[in-house]
């Protein structure tokens, strides 16, 4: 044993530090057996693995115009934003991005965020509150999951895309003010979320709907305005939308889309808004060049989902489990973990990547291979891709 003297604090060294993380091994050890392990794989920026793994819907993350815009907005304001939007990180490019995202949508108003984590923890952390009831579809992303559990609010999950499950908890309470958070586009099946349904059970109940559109902007409705928008409901006095920018726009970062009441509110009361340095004017920029050119380019969105379509009438010919997508993601069910990780390798080792979702992120438990569908993917590169994940799939 022996004592340190570190800047004033005795630290005693009996070798029971070099014990205090051996837990983990253990935890390790279970996740290992049980197929559960993830690990970092770099990727090379000259790969030319065939990518139905990424969230690049449209194509953009490398467009000219976008990476152009990039290096352009880090030029003129640097490499990063300084400091919280409400201390230095709010740039001219913020507002811009705000005012076209918010009119594109069809919403009064717009907040930019460093993430879509971020946003989704914005909104149901500035709405909820210890006075309010959150109903939540149990399909919901994780960070719809987290936003629920960090807004102090009760909360009630409620049985996947039932709106009758979301009427009945919100008939249940008693007069408190209410929300109902759901997925427009479910990342895991990629399915779409029965959003007019929800919005009708939401007004008889004077609660306002938020809907996360991860996978829906710049992959369903009109030119790529998101499922909200095609469901009649952007700009309406009760509805929020949220947004990522890192998935069909190519950047990164996220927003808060909704009444500008609200939009003052998160400015004012969102912890991951005032407390969270400002997105990089380089991801600004970026998202701003691809939303210009999704407006000049407004086929994107229905190759995306052709695409998906393609994809899914690929696998299901040859006898794979696929869920019919409704936007842009496909995903094919796999016999068990273990099963759907040496499919994802066995695509790789074949040029193509694929994502692999498996416990904890799918809610019932069921791994799966998801593929994405890139509305700049060519017929030859689908082809291909089929043929791929066919031989790969397991076998009895
Ligand atoms: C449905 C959904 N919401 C939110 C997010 C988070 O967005 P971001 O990656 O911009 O933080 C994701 C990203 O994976 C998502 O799939």
């Amino acid at each position: 044993m022996s004592t340190q003297q570190s800047q004033g604090v005795a630290v005693v060294r009996d070798g029971s530090s070099e014990r205090v993380f051996d837990w983990l091994d253990a935890v390790a050890e279970r996740r290992e057996r049980a197929g559960l392990t993830r690990r970092l794989r770099p990727r090379a920026a000259d790969s030319t693995d065939l990518d139905l793994a990424g969230n690049d819907y449209l194509g953009l993350a490398r467009h000219p115009e976008v990476v152009e815009a990039a290096a352009e907005a880090a030029r003129r304001w640097g490499g990063g934003a300084t400091g919280s939007r409400l201390v230095t990180g709010s740039t001219q490019l913020h507002a811009e991005l705000e005012a076209e995202l918010a009119e594109f949508c069809g919403f009064e108003a717009a907040l930019v965020f460093s993430s879509g984590y971020a946003a989704n923890l914005a909104a149901l952390t500035a709405l909820g509150g210890r006075e309010a009831l959150i109903v939540s579809d149990a399909g919901n992303h994780a960070s719809l999951i987290d936003g629920c559990r960090l807004s102090r609010a009760e909360i009630a999950v409620v049985p996947h895309a039932e709106p009758a499950a979301f009427r009945k908890a919100l008939d249940g309470r008693d007069g408190r003010r209410a929300l109902a958070v759901s997925d427009a586009v479910f990342s895991v099946d990629g399915d779409l979320a029965p959003l007019g349904a929800l919005a009708e059970v939401c007004r008889a109940a004077g609660a306002a709907l938020v809907v996360d559109e991860a996978h829906g902007l710049g992959v369903l409705g009109d030119g790529g305005r998101g499922a909200t928008a095609a469901a009649g409901l952007a700009g309406a006095p009760d509805v929020v939308a949220t947004v990522t920018l890192s998935k069909a726009l190519g950047s990164q970062g996220g927003a808060v889309l909704g009444p500008a009441r609200v939009i003052a509110h998160l400015v004012n009361a969102a912890r991951t808004f005032v407390f969270d340095t400002g997105l990089a004017p380089a991801a600004a920029g970026a998202a701003l060049a691809a939303l210009r050119l999704l407006r000049r380019e407004p086929a994107r969105p229905a190759r995306a989902r052709a695409v998906a379509r393609h994809l899914h009438r690929g696998l299901t010919a040859a006898g794979l489990p696929a869920a019919r997508p409704d936007a842009a993601v496909v995903a094919v069910r796999a016999p068990s973990p273990a099963a759907a990780v040496r499919w994802a390798a066995d695509c790789r080792t074949a040029g193509l990547a694929v994502g692999c979702f498996r416990p904890p992120s799918v809610p019932d438990g069921v791994s799966r291979l998801r593929l994405t569908a890139r509305a700049d993917l060519t017929d030859a590169e689908l082809a291909r891709a089929l043929t791929v994940i066919v031989a790969a799939a397991p076998t009895g």
